[in-house]
């Protein structure tokens, strides 16, 4: 059991359909698509990690095996390649196998983020705990955005969200936030609103896919009804929490691509290829 100030456990829902990617995600969830020779889970993964956190709880649709065969040993791979120089390029994810405890519940019906959040609590229980949700990339030159929001979870012990300033004609895309600011780039969440128009946002500050939790959204998932698009939206459990003064909004230090857009993912694509190659 953790104290107060640790978070050992990171939420992956990765049920969605990923529509925008059919047909490569007819079969497999979109978090298995590689940028370079890495799935995007993986690089949600290793955020996890250098945040100090060791317990993955997956939550999967279709394709689960997939995930689960990716973070498995495979034994008749790994003898092929033994004494290659290619089996270093398995080094990665052993050591992440070798490192960390995964653990997967499925969503039956998807019926949004919150609810996959919801379906997530059995692997979680009382805790406090992160949320990644892959198809969001996060880079960074130092700390990674987890390991920067664990460090204001011990400063406010509440739950958090990363937040960035988009374009404004994008703010039906995204939950959106206001607040007041309390230090520079970290606000005190006063209103979340849904994939609001342009001309109903409260501001361009947009929810990007990492969260902490508190465990109490447990209980407040479980009686939130469906909102936009007909979906248990985790933006109106959290209206719930900001409504006691109990959520952060922190605009974060990195760059994300929005890699469950066709655009956001070649951009990334593109973007950490050059970086390898100059390396
Ligand atoms: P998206 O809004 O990107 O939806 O989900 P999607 O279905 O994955 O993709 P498109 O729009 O059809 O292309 C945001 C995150 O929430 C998860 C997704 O896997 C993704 O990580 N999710 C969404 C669930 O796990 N369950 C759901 O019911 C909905």
């Amino acid at each position: 059991m953790n104290t107060k100030n640790t978070l050992s456990v990171c939420l992956f829902p990765a049920a969605g359909y990923g529509t925008r990617f059919l047909p490569a995600t007819k079969a497999m969830p979109k978090e298995m698509l590689p940028i370079l020779t890495k799935p995007l889970i993986q690089y949600g993964v290793e955020e996890a990690m250098e945040a100090g956190m060791n317990t993955m709880a997956i939550v999967t649709g279709r394709g689960k095996r997939a995930i689960e065969d990716h973070f498995d040993i495979s034994y008749e791979l790994e003898q092929q390649i033994k004494g290659t120089s290619k089996e270093k390029m398995l080094y990665g994810v052993r050591h992440i196998i070798d490192q960390c405890t995964f653990s997967y519940t499925r969503q039956i019906e998807m019926k949004g983020l919150g609810h996959a959040i919801l379906t997530g609590e059995t692997l979680i229980g009382e805790q406090p705990f992160a949320v990644v949700l892959a198809d969001d990339l996060c880079v960074n030159e130092s700390e990674g955005v987890l390991t920067q929001m664990v460090k204001l979870y011990q400063q406010y012990h509440c739950s958090i969200v990363a937040i960035e300033a988009i374009d404004p004609s994008k703010t039906h895309q995204y939950g959106v936030i206001a607040g007041e600011m309390i230090e520079e780039g970290i606000y005190r969440v006063t209103t979340m609103v849904e994939k609001p128009s342009p001309s109903d946002a409260p501001s361009n500050l947009a929810i990007i896919g990492r969260y902490i939790l508190t465990p109490d959204i447990f209980d407040i998932l479980r009686e939130t009804s469906p909102g936009k698009g007909g979906e248990i939206q985790i933006t109106d459990a959290l209206m719930e929490q900001a409504k006691q003064g109990k959520v952060i909004a922190y605009q974060f230090k990195g760059k994300r691509y929005d890699c469950g857009s066709i655009d956001g993912y070649v951009q990334a694509t593109m973007e950490l290829y050059q970086q390898e190659k100059s390396q």
